[in-house]
């Protein structure tokens, strides 16, 4: 019979797990995740199981990170179901989930926590630019993850385009001794990239989401034409989304998929990434051009 799914809730408990698998030949592969769990989380999950084989193990981890929220946004009210994500890893053959709280991941009292982690290069850009503190607190918690659980395999997906460059090259900066996958994005029937805050999008706003997608199409259109002037494609972009009543261009960028640095030039093989407000929920998307 399979050992049944461990739900590890202590630093030391998964460290333990950890240190219990370690072996030559058993790999063990990581998907951190903030929960809320859906086909695109899945696809990873699956994704790292390819990678580690049935002899490895694989953890999910499931943490709402405080410290890449903003004051102003959704941590209070990010949806939290750890009994509905549990059953889906289950049903998927997860070893383990990690789900720490607070008071392990960032212990107060009289010696709080005060050691970060920052990449300062790739993350000065669109999501960082519109986030100031949000990557400094993935790259903390991921490292984390990454000392706690030592995996030899980490799973990213494609749909955080710019936060799988920027922990990659913090692998590779700080000689985390595993290998980084990244896995496309799983998309709605409709074309709308899975997310956790698309429950946040009720009635009309739903429907609206789809700008995202549709503008991501509309620029792979227009560059199958040939180059275009990234200026004059953003601010025809940026109408087409704004048709929508409800919805507000928050960037949309153009650029070189492994440097993030901006493309003046649209050309085919360009990466093209956006941020809009769907009334108050923030939605994220990108695509390869
Ligand atoms: P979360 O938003 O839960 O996403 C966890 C992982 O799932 C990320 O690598 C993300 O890119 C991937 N993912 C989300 N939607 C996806 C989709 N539609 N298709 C493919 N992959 C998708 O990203 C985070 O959590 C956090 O920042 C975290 C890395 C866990 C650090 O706290």
């Amino acid at each position: 019979m399979l050992p049944s799914m461990r739900i590890i809730r202590s630093v030391a408990g998964m460290r333990r797990l950890a240190g219990s698998w370690r072996r030559p030949g058993v790999e063990v592969g990581l998907v951190p995740t903030m929960g809320c769990l859906h086909s695109g989380h899945m696809s990873l999950v699956q994704r790292a199981r390819q990678s580690v084989g049935a002899r490895g193990r694989v953890v999910v981890s499931i943490y709402v990170n405080p410290t890449q929220f903003a004051p102003t946004e959704d941590f209070s009210r990010y949806p939290r179901e750890l009994e509905r994500d549990a059953a889906l890893c289950r049903r998927d053959g997860v070893d383990a989930i990690f789900a720490p709280a607070d008071a392990e991941m960032y212990p107060g009292g009289e010696a709080p926590f005060s050691t970060y982690v920052a990449e300062e290069r790739l993350s000065r850009v669109m999501e960082g630019a519109s986030r100031p503190t949000h990557f400094r607190g993935v790259t903390t918690v991921v490292a984390k993850l990454f000392n706690i659980v030592q995996p030899s395999v980490a799973v990213f997906g494609a749909k955080d385009f710019q936060q799988a460059a920027i922990v990659k090259r913090m692998v590779r900066d700080l000689n985390f001794p595993l290998k980084l996958v990244v896995a496309p994005t799983v998309r709605e029937p409709d074309g709308l990239a899975m997310s956790s805050r698309n429950r946040y999008l009720t009635g009309e706003l739903r429907t609206q989401a789809l700008a995202l997608s549709q503008a991501l199409e509309k620029a792979r259109g227009a560059v199958a034409q040939g180059p275009k002037a990234a200026s004059g494609l953003k601010s025809d972009l940026k109408k087409f989304i704004e048709r929508q009543p409800a919805a507000r261009v928050d960037y949309i960028e153009f650029f070189d998929p492994e440097t993030l640095a901006p493309a003046g030039r649209v050309t085919r093989g360009v990466q093209m990434a956006l941020a809009v407000f769907i009334g108050k929920t923030r939605l994220i998307d990108n695509a390869g051009l």
